[in-house]
């Protein structure tokens, strides 16, 4: 039996008419660049995250970096930022010129420590991004009363939490201003790259919609340096579809991570994502010191997994220039070496499931 890493077809077929028709319509329009679509996805997406605003741009990078520009982030400042996650966290923040603060992982959640990120703060300090990493939000309480007590903005990496929730409140919803990606692969993916800003403040809405066009206010009046980042129609015309399926996909991802939860507990060394957070399982993250072995043995059976991340940004060539080395964030280092992520996608069959269920368990049996 075959079992891909991850596939879109599910969704993708039973979106397909839809996303069709509603792509014909753009075409027929012949507004490709800020019209309808875009408009009424940013209402929708508002509506469904619970913010008052949302700004389409055109990539998850480009949302995090316009978040941390538009509050005033730039060199001199410092953020604080997790050391396991995408390198994309990390790069947004290069980009507005300020420092690049990590701060080592919780070893059980896997995400921001908080008592790690009020140890990082000093007068420099300006923003804290926490990142929602594979689905699971952060302990938003906690980093949102740091915040609060230390005068610090918050920009929330929402790029793998889309529909995650914090004590009922979705993720994307809590800081000052949040970067979310549509990259084809998301929980919420487009048909090509995509991101969007979300924000309560309409003050920062408005400087986000003029920032991502050229930072003019009208057609060619230009008071600020901006830059070209725009959810486009086709785009926006795609991810309005899927919106209206992402609670269902949702609730699928959530049924295989139980099946997995509940069938490798206790296998071998495995240890499991942990349950009490309402994850969207973006990613299904196991960790086991057998990674490599189980990782060939899993393609040999036709399963297809990958790893979240295999080296940490602050160990990047990208990052030489800082000096760090291998030790400065052990909790990060050693995910790096451990995580593995398992097959998973809405419309996963449960006999796929139990393939890959039956398998893990015939690789431990043979340790
Ligand atoms: C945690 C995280 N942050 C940021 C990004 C960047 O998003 P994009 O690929 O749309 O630029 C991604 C996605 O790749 C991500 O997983």
């Amino acid at each position: 039996m075959s079992v891909p890493f991850c596939s879109l077809k599910y969704a993708h077929d039973q979106i397909k008419r839809d996303v069709e028709k509603a792509i014909n319509a753009v075409y027929r329009r012949g507004q490709f660049i800020l019209g309808a679509e875009v408009e009424a996805f940013e209402k929708e997406y508002a509506a469904y995250g619970g913010t008052k605003y949302c700004i389409g741009v055109a990539s998850g990078l480009d949302a995090l970096y316009l978040s941390l520009h538009l509050l005033g982030v730039g060199p001199g400042d410092e953020v604080i930022v997790p050391a396991h996650t995408y390198i994309a966290s990390w790069l947004a923040i290069t980009r507005t010129g300020a420092k690049i603060v990590p701060v080592d992982v919780d070893p059980g959640t896997m995400l921001m420590n908080a008592t790690h990120v009020k140890m990082a703060i000093n007068k420099n300090t300006k923003a804290i991004m926490p990142v929602h990493l594979y689905g699971a939000s952060c302990d938003m309480s906690q980093l949102t009363a740091i915040a609060k007590k230390n005068n610090l903005y918050i920009v929330e990496d929402n790029a793998q939490g889309h529909g995650a929730t914090w004590k009922d409140k979705k993720t994307g919803s809590f800081g000052d201003c949040n970067a979310t990606s549509f990259y084809p692969t998301k929980n919420l993916g487009a048909l090509g790259d995509g991101g969007a800003i979300t924000t309560d403040s309409k003050e920062l809405a408005e400087k986000a919609i003029s920032l991502r066009n050229y930072g003019s206010t009208d057609r060619f009046t230009n008071p600020v340096l901006g830059i070209n980042s725009r959810l486009d129609e086709l785009q926006a015309a795609a991810v309005r579809i899927k919106l209206r399926y992402l609670d269902e996909w949702n609730e699928k991802r959530r049924a295989i991570a139980q099946t997995y939860l509940t069938q490798l507990k206790g296998v071998g060394d495995i240890m499991l994502p942990t349950e009490s957070y309402a994850s969207v399982f973006h990613l299904f993250v196991i960790r086991t010191q057998h990674r490599e072995d189980l990782r060939s043995f899993l393609f040999k059976k036709g399963i297809g997994t990958m790893v979240h991340y295999p080296i940490p940004p602050h160990l990047q060539g990208a990052y030489k220039s800082m000096n760090f080395k291998k030790g400065d964030f052990p909790v990060s280092e050693k995910l790096a070496e451990m995580v593995l992520s398992l097959p998973m996608w809405p419309g996963l069959e449960s006999e796929q499931v139990e393939w890959v269920v039956n398998q893990v368990k015939e690789f431990f049996e043979s340790k």
